[in-house]
């Protein structure tokens, strides 16, 4: 059965190829830029193309299969029974437009809600994270080994969003400032699909999102799988992959000793 998922993701590796062409020659033309919750959440039309190109190839080439994307496809999907693709078209589109830089694409293949095929394909540096369930992750060619031996937060890099420390008041010892002072430093990417990739790479040791959609994290769970990082809401719960949820991945004990400053954050918007 993993020839199956090996066979779907260099299928899907092709796609994901030709969307990533389409995505450096859009760069030379002027881009059509909207906001969509916020004036800060931006959409142009390469997402709208690159989800379309993906989601057309998907139903020609696997009719059973479903498919969520961030931006149009499978908005009244509510189970994840069966096979789902689950899309991020741009991750990092506010790079994509300020920098030409740090953006992805991400894609998951989810069997009845269980990981079988990542990838997370960085455009510019023309990186691949791909992994297949039971089968390893890989950076291009190279296998990625699993994680070993244990990181405690002093020694550790973690990829986090500034802005929640802008919105964090309380200032007790389980607070993220706390955390932030006591680790070796932080990140910030804006791409929360590359970095989790860099976890599974040790790029970065952890990387915490206070909220994030299964677009943004489905590929790098599969990828996070392979390499032995642990990857759960601040709760512990295993990421929806229906729904918004937050995010903390770290390999074990680092993960542990994360928790006890995020369990209690709960609520922050943008
Ligand atoms: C965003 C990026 C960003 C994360 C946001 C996501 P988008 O995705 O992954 O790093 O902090 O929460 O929405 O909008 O660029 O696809
Ligand atoms: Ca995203
Ligand atoms: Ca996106």
């Amino acid at each position: 059965m993993s020839e199956y998922w090996e066979n779907v993701k260099n299928t899907a590796v092709k796609w994901v190829e030709e969307a990533g062409r389409m995505l450096k020659d859009s760069l030379h033309d002027s881009l059509d830029i909207q906001t969509k919750s916020n004036p800060n959440d931006l959409v142009t039309e390469m997402d709208y193309k690159v989800e379309r190109y993906l989601t057309e190839r998907i139903e020609q080439n696997f009719p059973g299969h479903k498919t969520i994307g961030e931006e149009e496809a499978g908005r009244n999907i509510a189970s994840t029974e069966g096979v789902l693709w689950i899309i991020d078209p741009i991750d990092g589109t506010t790079n994509f437009v300020h920098q030409k830089y740090n953006f992805a694409i991400s894609v998951a293949v989810v069997e009845n809600g269980h990981g079988k095929v990542g990838i997370v394909y960085n455009v510019m540096q023309d990186e691949w994270f791909t992994a297949v369930d039971g089968r390893g992750a890989y950076l291009n060619d190279k296998k990625l080994p699993e994680t070993c031996g244990p990181v405690s937060l002093p020694e550790a890099v973690i990829g986090l969003n500034g802005r929640w420390l802008a919105r964090e008041t309380r200032s007790d010892e389980a607070s993220l400032h706390h955390m932030v002072r006591r680790s070796r430093s932080v990140r910030s990417y804006g791409t929360a699909a590359i970095e989790l990739a860099f976890v599974a790479c040790g790029r970065l040791d952890s990387y915490i999102s206070f909220r994030l959609s299964p677009w943004d994290y489905a590929a790098g769970l599969v990828l996070l799988k392979e390499t032995g990082i642990t990857v759960t809401t601040f709760q512990g719960d295993s990421p929806s992959m229906l729904q918004q949820n937050t995010i903390l991945a770290a390999r074990p004990a680092l993960h542990e000793e994360l928790t006890s400053y995020l369990y209690n954050h709960k609520g922050f918007t943008y």
